[in-house]
């Protein structure tokens, strides 16, 4: 299949990429970055987890965050939801798109929200449906796609079964996430190929955590089989509490770069979400690992 002519991308940062972060991020702060991240024109801006507060304490403000953001049209805001208390949580707050997860290991199942695979799933049916029943958008994540952190190998046939489960509950897109950023392009094109023969290419989304390094290499071997839709973090934050040695997200600012050099629309600024990362940096006191920032923000000084 021939390489996608536009390219959607799924910003994750103000969720995946603040979940992990060991300092209280205050609200107003990620109601700045995701209203920057929109006005960047980002389509997606994943807002906030309708998860456990004692699980993911970073994520505790989430109602507080969706009530206070002005909604761009044209952008949607979606927030993870792993459960009916979440999904009440996500409606309260008037929510227009929900992302259920799941996981293709049993170990980090448990240890990231205390179930079995099949017990994430049944979970995710009532999740699906009672959003679609409330007129919502419904994704799907599909965690460990390329690796465990506790497990390591992970089949890319049980990748394949989840996505076509998370897809017949009504799922309009399934990402599947590397969650520890361990894959290698070899792996990543094997890995989608048999996801594709259970989920058309175009219901796929990739979502890569950069630990190794070989996330955009494993972007473009994705792209090569006609993937359409990236998840990607402002300044390459984020990580999982659950996942031990998992690095931050791709950076967005790197994937606009390379698929500005592929000839790839994706309708963002650029330079507006460079100085988004640069704004959420200086708030959380770090610096960016986007090599693409670094560089557009040496040259213009
Ligand atoms: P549990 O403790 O088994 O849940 O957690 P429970 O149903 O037994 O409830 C226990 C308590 O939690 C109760 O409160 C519930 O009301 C409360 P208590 O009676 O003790 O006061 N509770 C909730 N509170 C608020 N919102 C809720 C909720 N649910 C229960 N939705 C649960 C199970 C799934 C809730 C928990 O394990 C959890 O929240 N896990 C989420 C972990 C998480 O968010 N991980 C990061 C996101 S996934 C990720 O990053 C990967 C991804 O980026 C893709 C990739 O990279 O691969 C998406
Ligand atoms: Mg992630």
């Amino acid at each position: 299949m021939a390489m996608p002519k536009q390219v959607r991308i799924v910003e994750v940062g103000p969720r995946d990429g603040l979940q992990a972060e060991p300092r209280t991020v205050p609200t107003e702060d990620k109601v700045a970055l995701i209203h920057r991240l929109a006005d960047a024109g980002i389509p997606a801006v994943e807002a906030g987890a309708f998860v456990s507060p004692k699980w993911v304490p970073q994520m505790a403000d989430s109602e507080a965050v969706l009530n206070a953001i002005e909604r761009r049209p044209g952008t949607v805001y979606p927030v993870l939801v792993p459960n009916m208390k979440g999904f009440e949580r996500a409606r309260a707050a008037n929510v227009t798109e929900i992302a259920t997860f799941s996981a293709a290991s049993e170990t980090f199942s448990q240890k990231n929200t205390n179930c079995s695979i099949a017990e994430s799933l049944d979970r995710a049916a009532p999740v699906c449906e009672a959003g679609l029943a409330a007129g919502m958008r419904v994704r799907g994540y599909v965690s460990c796609a390329l690796g465990c952190p506790y497990e390591r190998e992970v089949d890319s046939d049980k990748v394949a079964d989840l996505a076509g489960k998370l897809l017949a509950m009504g799922c309009y897109e399934i990402s599947l996430g590397d969650t520890i950023g361990i894959g290698t392009p070899a792996k990543a094109h094997n890995m989608l190929q048999a996801v594709a023969n259970e989920v058309p290419i175009e219901q796929l989304a990739v979502h890569f955590h950069d630990t190794y390094g070989q996330a955009l290499a494993n972007i473009l071997a994705c792209l090569e089989l006609g993937v359409a839709t990236i998840d990607s973090a402002v300044a390459g934050l984020g990580g999982c509490p659950y996942a031990p040695g998992a690095a931050g997200n791709v950076a967005t600012e790197d994937v606009l770069y390379m698929l500005d050099g592929l000839n790839i629309e994706t309708g963002i600024d650029f330079a507006a979400v460079v100085a988004a990362g640069q704004f959420i940096c200086d708030t959380l006191g770090r610096t960016s690992t986007s090599k693409a920032a670094q560089a557009f923000l040496a040259k213009a000084a």
